[in-house]
This record gives structure tokens, sequence and C-alpha cells, in this order.
């Protein structure tokens, strides 16, 4: 099987969509249709990937006009969000006119700029382009960065009382069932957990296998209000004998994430690291995995005033 990084984020796309917390997700989207005025609305995602969250919060009615800016540092799936946009446009019955770096989508009440450029995320905080966003998003994201020294500046990027919706974030559990070998399931597990812990960004520790709950103290410590939390565990497993969508690829992807890490880890004997895995992806072919991942949505505020920073 030939791997992609853009092709998993694409296959991630429907099970985020069942995960996303929708009590987080509602309060967001009624945040935002009372905060600006269609036209103005600015929104900025860092780790935008391939825009699959742009094509949700239009789908789903939170984003209808104003200007959309995706960063992610691959500069080869902000390439895949560019391509994608329109054939996904015209899925969606909506005009899609180039611009630089993106498009103007328009149609069905639409009307939205989406610009997509490969930018790191410390040097767009650190230099913002434009300042004053309603709307920060980052899905997927913060176990990758150091969210305790983004948020500060992340916030000083906003509008007053901008709001920040920080989904998908991985909170330590991760369960594949059937259990094979219950000692060798737990060990990979355990650690594949610890090299994220161990995984460092320019020179900083990441937000590691705990992000969803670390999150929000972070959120609180940076001056960032939390306004609606909830859980957004991914849950895949078959329907009537085989996976949803290209949630096979997706479960394999992720195989192949344990694979690349823990290939050749001194605590695990290699044949019953390659055993396990064959037999892993052996029940995605038979469509007996069940995989469960507890993940963290957060709605946030900036209001520096009302944190714990001092002076
Ligand atoms: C797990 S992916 C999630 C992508 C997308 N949000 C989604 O859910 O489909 C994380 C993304 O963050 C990007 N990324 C990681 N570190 C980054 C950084 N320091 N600056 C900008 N993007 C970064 C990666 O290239 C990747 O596309």
């Amino acid at each position: 099987m030939d791997f992609t990084f853009q092709h998993y984020l694409n296959a991630k796309r429907t099970v985020d969509d069942r995960a996303l917390n929708g009590s987080v997700w509602l309060t967001m989207a009624e945040l935002i249709k009372n905060r600006a005025s269609t036209q103005t609305l600015r929104v900025l995602e860092v780790g935008a990937g391939t825009g699959t969250m742009l094509h949700r919060l239009v789908e789903w009615g939170a984003l209808k006009g104003g200007m959309y800016l995706g960063i992610d540092s691959d500069a080869e799936s902000i390439q895949a969000a560019l391509q994608n946009l329109p054939a996904w446009a015209d899925g969606q019955g909506l005009t899609c006119i180039p611009v630089p770096d993106g498009f103007e989508l328009s149609g069905r009440g639409i009307q939205l700029r989406a610009i997509f450029q490969a930018r790191e995320v410390s040097e767009a905080a650190a230099n913002p382009v434009e300042p004053g966003y309603d709307l920060l998003v980052a899905n997927a994201f913060l176990d990758l960065v150091n969210p305790a020294s983004l948020l500060p500046h992340w916030g000083k990027m906003m509008q007053p009382g901008g709001l920040g919706y920080f989904t998908i974030n991985f909170d330590g559990v991760t369960v594949f069932e059937p259990q094979l070998d219950p000692a060798l399931d737990e060990k990979i597990i355990e650690l594949y957990h610890r090299s994220m812990d161990d995984r460092q960004a320019g020179g900083q520790a990441t937000g590691g296998s705990r992000t969803g709950r670390r999150l929000y103290h972070q959120l609180r410590d940076a001056g960032w209000k939390v306004l609606a939390a909830g859980a957004s565990d991914w849950v895949v497993h078959p329907v009537n004998g085989s996976y949803r969508a290209d949630e096979a690829y997706f479960l394999n992807h992720l195989l192949h994430f344990f694979e690349e890490t823990l290939t050749g880890h001194a605590e695990l004997e290699p044949a019953a690291f390659q055993g396990w895995l064959t037999a892993r992806r052996r029940q995605i072919n038979d469509a007996s995995l069940f995989l469960v991942v507890h993940q963290l949505d957060y709605l946030a505020c900036w209001s520096p005033d009302d944190s714990h920073l001092p002076g």
C-alpha cells in the first residue's frame, strides 16, 4: 500500500466529522454568526493540512463569507488544499474564481475568499500579516507544537473577544479491539504515546500525548477563556462488513505511523512487533478492527484581562 500524508488527511475527514463535539461546534457556529457581519468575518486556520476544515465550515453552514486563511508548514499539503478546492466547490454548487494563493467562492448565499499559504506557525504568530481575526481554528494540531508558548501570541492576532476553536486534541487513550496479546498491545500503545511525549518542535516540547487535558489549563493561563469543552473521540468500526468512506485507508495509515515510529525500538522484540502489525492489518481487511482514540475539543475566547496572566 502506498502511503501519503495528504491521503491520510483526506481519509480522516469522515472520522473527524463524526468525532467533533456537536455542542462545542454549535456554540462556535452560533457565536460566529452573532460576532461579525458575514462580509467582514476573518478566519485563520493553523496546521490546515489539505483544507478539510474549510470544507466542513462551509458545508455545515458556519462560514458563509469574509476571508479564510489556512496556513501549514507542509507545502505539499497546501498544494493539495489548493488543488482540492475547485472540484470540492463544484460539488457544492459554488463558483470558484482564482485569486493570488486561493479562490473566491460564491453562490448559495456564500461569498468567501479562501487563501492557503505554506507558512510555519511560529513565524506567522511573530509576524502576523494582518491581525484582527474573529476565529482561529486548530484541528488535530496542538499535540505537534508547544501550545503554552503559541497561545499568548495567537491571542494578539485576534480581535478583542475573538474565538479559538481548538479541536481533536489527543488525550492519552488509544484502544484497538479485539485485543491480540494484551501485554503486547499495552506495550506498543504505551511506547507510541511516549514517542509523542518525547517529540520536540523547534527545540521545544510539544503538546504530547495528554494535549487534551493540559490544554484546559494552558488556554486559561495564556489569556483564553474556555466557553465550551467536550470529547471528540475517534470511533472507527465497520458497518455491514466494511468501513465507511476511506476509513480502511485511515486505519492502515495509523498502523503505518506506528510502524514508522516504533520499528527498531529497543523495548520491542522485532518479530513480535511485525506479527502485531500483520495481525492488525488482517483485522482491517476482515473488517473486524474497532478503534477508539480519546480527544477533546475546546471553544475559547481571547480575553487576557480575565486570565491569570501576571501584569
Ligand atoms: C495532523 S495534521 C492535521 C491537518 C488538518 N488540520 C486536519 O485535521 O486535517 C497536522 C498539520 O500540522 C502541520 N504542522 C505541523 N507543525 C507545523 C508548524 N510548526 N507550522 C505549521 N504547520 C505545522 C502539518 O504539516 C500537518 O499538516
